[in-house]
């Protein structure tokens, strides 16, 4: 061990008996056997295991070894990638964004689970779902009672670290040691006896500093200086910009309408470059003194920071562009104080999304012309990614968003279609479908009067006058929401055929 590997060893692992325990990733696979159920850190590519799974990975290519793997959300790093290039995955949940192992579930090879993510550890705490065998956690450091301090995420590592039979850390020197003091860990109490999460405020902290386990259960350490890999997310374009201004002029009217005041209420924003667009152009609202209770912190939360919009994020993650990540991470002291990370049970539950009454704004691959929205499937058959926290969001927010653009794949598919090919929202948890065209506002609305406004305001011509004909001849046959059911996902058939929505003239 050279000297900056020792001196690392001494401030970051703070109990001296599992020093002893630092050893290579290779080393610390070995404690994982073919069949196990593995839990990593790592929630939309923050604060991932980075070193066993790949040294896993390697053991797969050469020996039989199929691993269930339960993560907070995706991973960075190409651990995804890396792992189902070796055949090392039999199921993945909850959460995935890779396009390696998407094509290999795509494929039936691996078995996908899509979850919400606020559920997966009340499923595994309760025995629903097979326990984990083994948890690899990142960690900035062990204290001095073998508590793990995590990174840049918290998403299930606290749970699958108390759960689990045994702990592999890994001490990662690249993370800022001042993350510390970041993380707010709590875990609800066992049923019948649960009592309520007294969260009032995105600021309450309600937990502990770091991952409480016995430190006997850490059974390897491994030193990685690998950085979490950066977000993939585009910058805003003329068409996020529209969305996101079709937005503010909404909430300026609800606050003239004395619904919401200034600081209207905590936001949510889902992930990918649309949900991260729409709230950058919060810069130049009128609203003050803002506060976000979501889930991934992305570049937007710190340019409303700097732009003095936003006085306090929660979140589960921060995952952030190259470029952004630099700057934050450089001067993460200065942001402390606004910030709180929390296990995504807590940041998704919810009992505190509908006490909070947070404004959930996530986006859709498709909407359908009575406002049920498909988040997850490509023609209703292929994943995407994955449904994520936006349900755990959408069911009980005060205000449920959906943003998309319009169009998609150079106009060939229309974002708006008669009937959504896969149904993750439906037309009950979705109050509002915004797209560069304009918004349509469903609350209090019947099914037809849903129609007509998401036709009106939300989609550009030609699919304008084709979903209008479509609902004029479904009208025709009557029904609380009339549908011509032959030809309801026509238009998803004749883009599978022809490469395109569009009628052929
Ligand atoms: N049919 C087929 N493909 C479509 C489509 C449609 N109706 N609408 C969009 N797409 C494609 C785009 O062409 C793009 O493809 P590409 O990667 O090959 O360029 C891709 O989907 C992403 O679309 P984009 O417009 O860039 O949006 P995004 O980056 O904001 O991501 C989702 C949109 C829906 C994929 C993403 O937000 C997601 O996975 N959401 C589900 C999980 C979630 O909401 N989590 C948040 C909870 S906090």
């Amino acid at each position: 061990m050279d000297k900056k590997m020792k001196q690392a060893c001494q401030d970051r692992i703070r109990l001296p008996l599992l020093r002893e325990r630092v050893m290579s990733a290779a080393d610390a696979a070995l404690w994982i056997d073919d069949g196990m159920v593995i839990g990593m850190s790592g929630f939309t590519r923050a604060g991932d295991a980075k070193e066993v799974p790949l040294a896993l990975a390697e053991r797969a290519r050469h020996e039989e070894m199929h691993i269930t793997l339960m993560t907070g959300a995706s991973m960075g790093n190409d651990v995804d990638k890396t792992l189902t290039e070796a055949g090392a995955l039999r199921r993945r949940l909850p959460f995935q964004a890779d396009p390696t192992l998407r094509a290999a579930i795509n494929r039936g090879e691996v078995m996908y689970i899509d979850q919400h993510l606020s559920e997966t550890v009340e499923l595994l705490r309760t025995r629903q779902l097979a326990p984990i065998n083994i948890a690899i956690i990142e960690a900035i450091a062990i204290t001095e009672t073998g508590a793990i301090i995590p990174t840049t995420s918290v998403g299930n590592s606290a749970s699958f670290a108390i759960l689990a039979d045994q702990v592999i850390v890994e001490i990662n020197l690249s993370q800022s040691a001042d993350l510390e003091g970041l993380h707010d860990i709590f875990i609800p109490s066992h049923r019948p006896h649960r009592t309520p999460i007294p969260l009032v405020n995105p600021r309450d902290r309600i937990g502990t500093h770091a991952i409480e386990i016995p430190p006997e259960k850490i059974v390897a350490i491994v030193i990685t200086e690998k950085n979490d890999s950066s977000s993939t997310i585009l910058p805003p374009d003329q068409e996020t910009a529209a969305i996101s201004a079709h937005l503010v002029s909404f909430f300026m009217q609800e606050v003239r309408l004395g619904r919401l005041t200034e600081s209207l209420l905590p936001i949510q924003a889902g992930i990918g470059t649309i949900a991260n667009a729409v709230m950058t152009g919060f810069i130049d609202s009128p609203f003050n003194h803002l506060t976000m209770y979501s889930e991934v912190l992305q570049d937007s939360t710190f340019e409303l920071f700097d732009a003095g919009k936003l006085d306090f994020a929660s979140g589960s993650s921060i995952t952030l562009s190259e470029q952004k990540s630099r700057e934050v991470f450089d001067k993460i002291a200065f942001y402390k104080s606004r910030l709180i990370l929390r296990p995504q049970e807590i940041s998704n539950h919810p009992e505190i999304i509908r006490r909070l009454g947070i404004i959930a704004i996530n986006t859709a691959l498709e909407a359908d012309i009575y406002g049920n929205v498909n988040s997850t499937h490509v023609l209703g058959t292929h994943v995407m990614n994955g449904i994520g926290g936006s349900g755990d969001f959408a069911r009980n927010a005060y205000l449920s968003i959906f943003a998309t653009k319009s169009l998609a794949k150079n106009g060939h598919i229309s974002s708006i279609v008669p009937m959504v090919s896969h149904v993750d929202h439906t037309e009950h948890d979705v109050d509002i479908i915004v797209t560069e065209v304009g918004l349509a506002d469903l609350r209090g609305l019947a099914p037809r009067e849903r129609a007509r406004v998401i036709i009106d305001q939300c989609v550009a011509q030609p699919y304008k006058d084709m979903l209008n004909d479509y609902l004029a001849q479904a009208n025709l046959r009557g029904g609380h929401t009339p549908h011509i059911l032959e030809h309801a996902l026509s238009w998803h058939n004749r883009f599978r055929e022809s490469g395109s929505m569009l009628l052929q003239k």
